[in-house]
């Protein structure tokens, strides 16, 4: 798909690195597709790239948005959606959304992804799961042919803190390794930025950051049904057969694709 993607507004958009170019790009052209008048339930996800899916839909007028409301994945998109005057509405009133836009750190061929680099991947899910219609947007750096390849850390899952010493020896005992081929830290549990203790996710959990070698990385569905299984694991960051398009903006070209 192609497109020049200008706001019908007569201020020109600003001149942005490429990469956020990109990720600019592909957020239009998916609100551009997805998010038409009859639209009036819809997902905001997590991450860099959704703050431009929320411009593009404010650019859309006031009279577009009249009668939308918005569910958000996390406190970022909560955020969002509040300081752009939106209506917020919350998952338990809106249990059916018409459509999701969200963010991804991976995705496949066949439209499998990983998600939760922001730790929010059990809501972002519910959110996909809830929408008629999940959209991904992200640069062209997280099109991939084999999920893991680009994201070196690996599947983030999210469990409860009473349970992660456990799932992490399941989850090596599955296969995800200490060190990394490149000698980088393999399974961890995900630390905040002081290391002072473990990132807490918005539903209270921990997060651990699980990579697995490309012959299980190769059967995504297969994988995150073992790990679903896991007691104590409240939901994996590998999304399969739930998206409807993905959209990466190539800053060469200007174009967005959708598989
Ligand atoms: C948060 C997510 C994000 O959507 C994902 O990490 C992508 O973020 P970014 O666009 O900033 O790279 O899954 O849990």
């Amino acid at each position: 798909m192609e497109g020049s993607h200008q706001l019908p507004t007569s201020k020109p958009l600003p001149v942005l690195p490429a990469v956020e170019a990109a990720k600019r790009l592909a957020a239009f052209a998916a609100v551009d597709r997805h998010v038409g008048l009859k639209h009036k339930i819809i997902g905001i996800g997590s991450g860099s790239t959704v703050p431009y899916v929320v411009d593009r839909i404010v650019a859309q007028g006031a009279q577009a948005n009249l009668g939308r409301v918005f569910v958000p994945t996390g406190f970022q998109s909560k955020e969002l959606i509040i300081k752009a005057g939106l209506v917020l509405g919350d998952v338990d009133q809106y249990p059916k959304l018409d459509v999701t836009i969200d963010g991804a750190d991976e995705v496949d061929d066949q439209l499998n992804s990983i998600k939760g680099g922001g730790a929010c991947q059990l809501r972002e899910k519910v959110l996909a799961e809830a929408a008629e219609t999940w959209v991904i947007v992200a640069d062209y750096r997280k099109n991939s042919k084999l999920l893991g390849t680009n994201w070196t850390q690996g599947i983030p899952i999210e469990v409860a803190p009473f349970a992660y010493a456990k799932v992490l020896t399941n989850l090596a005992d599955m296969g995800s390794p200490a060190t990394l081929p490149s000698g980088k830290p393999g399974l961890t549990l995900r630390m905040g930025k002081m290391k002072a203790g473990p990132v807490v996710s918005d539903n209270g959990m921990f997060i651990i950051d699980a990579p697995f070698p490309p012959e299980l990385m190769a059967k995504p569905e297969e994988l995150l049904h073992k790990i679903k299984m896991l007691t104590g694991v409240v939901e994996v960051g590998l999304f399969c057969n739930m998206a409807r398009a993905a959209y990466f903006g190539n800053e060469a070209s200007r174009h967005t694709h959708t598989h």
